[in-house]
């Protein structure tokens, strides 16, 4: 209750946050998909709108525990493949304050989608090869359009090399993707996904972490927020 109370500092600002991950058709009953839950990208929308903000989500593929937890007074879309996320983010993200994408995009998606569900009848002992092509790159595209006065912030989940630290993949990421801000967390074949918690850093437009927070994804969206307010203050 205190931490409800404690402040609607988000209040007038008009965010839309992107969750989930997306699937790329193979054919009418398979999919290219990833392991991502939605529930990071819930948590933020959840907060924001905790805290005044009028919130859009567009999930993705959200698992359904995960979306009942965005809970009223967000605004839900859906999207399933990347193209549709995309299309749905062009849509409204004109009108947003804050752009957040913590949805897990495909990077590539099958470029002969099967009319027909591929059998191995069909297949006369052959694997067949996926051909696949590169999706947009949706953030990317958002910070080339952004207007004055709009915050785009990314997400990036990284298992970074031997050598190499997390902050130095996510300052180049962060470069590379034009945004304001860049969320950053480990992530393994344990750690990051399909869990209630998580660890994450936050860099901004001059490579400096203004934000480090973990525990649970509520706990890490409501620091990723206060760096958001934070950088549109200054
Ligand atoms: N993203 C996006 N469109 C894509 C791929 C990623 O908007 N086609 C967004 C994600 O929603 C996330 C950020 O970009 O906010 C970083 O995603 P990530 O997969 O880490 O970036 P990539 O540029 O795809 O780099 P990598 O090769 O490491 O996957
Ligand atoms: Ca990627």
């Amino acid at each position: 209750a205190r931490a409800l109370a404690r402040r609607a500092d988000a209040a007038g600002l008009r965010i839309v946050v992107s969750a989930g991950g997306t699937r790329e058709p193979i054919d009418p009953v398979r999919y290219i998909g990833n392991r991502s839950s939605g529930r990071q990208g819930v948590a933020v929308a959840r907060a924001a709108a905790d805290r005044g903000a009028e919130v859009t989500l567009v999930a993705a593929h959200v698992e359904e525990a995960a979306l009942v937890d965005a809970g009223h007074g967000v605004s839900v879309r859906r999207a399933g493949t990347a193209a549709e996320l995309e299309a749905v983010m062009a849509e409204l993200a004109p009108r947003a304050d804050v752009v957040v994408m913590a949805a897990a995009v495909a990077d590539y998606r099958v470029a002969d989608v099967a009319e027909r569900k591929l059998t191995k009848e069909a297949a006369a002992g052959v694997a067949p090869t996926l051909t696949l092509v590169e999706n947009a790159d949706i953030l990317a595209g958002l910070a080339e359009r952004r207007r004055p006065g709009q915050t785009i912030v990314g997400f990036a989940a990284e298992t970074p090399a031997p050598g190499e630290t997390l902050l130095e993949r996510g300052i180049r990421k962060r470069r590379r993707k034009g945004v304001d801000l860049l969320a950053v967390n480990e992530v393994g074949w344990t750690e990051g996904f399909e869990r209630a918690d998580n660890a994450l850093l936050v860099i901004d437009a001059h490579d400096e972490v203004v934000a480090t927070a973990s525990g649970a994804k509520r706990e890490t969206a409501e620091a990723l927020l206060d760096a958001i307010l934070a950088v549109r203050s200054r």
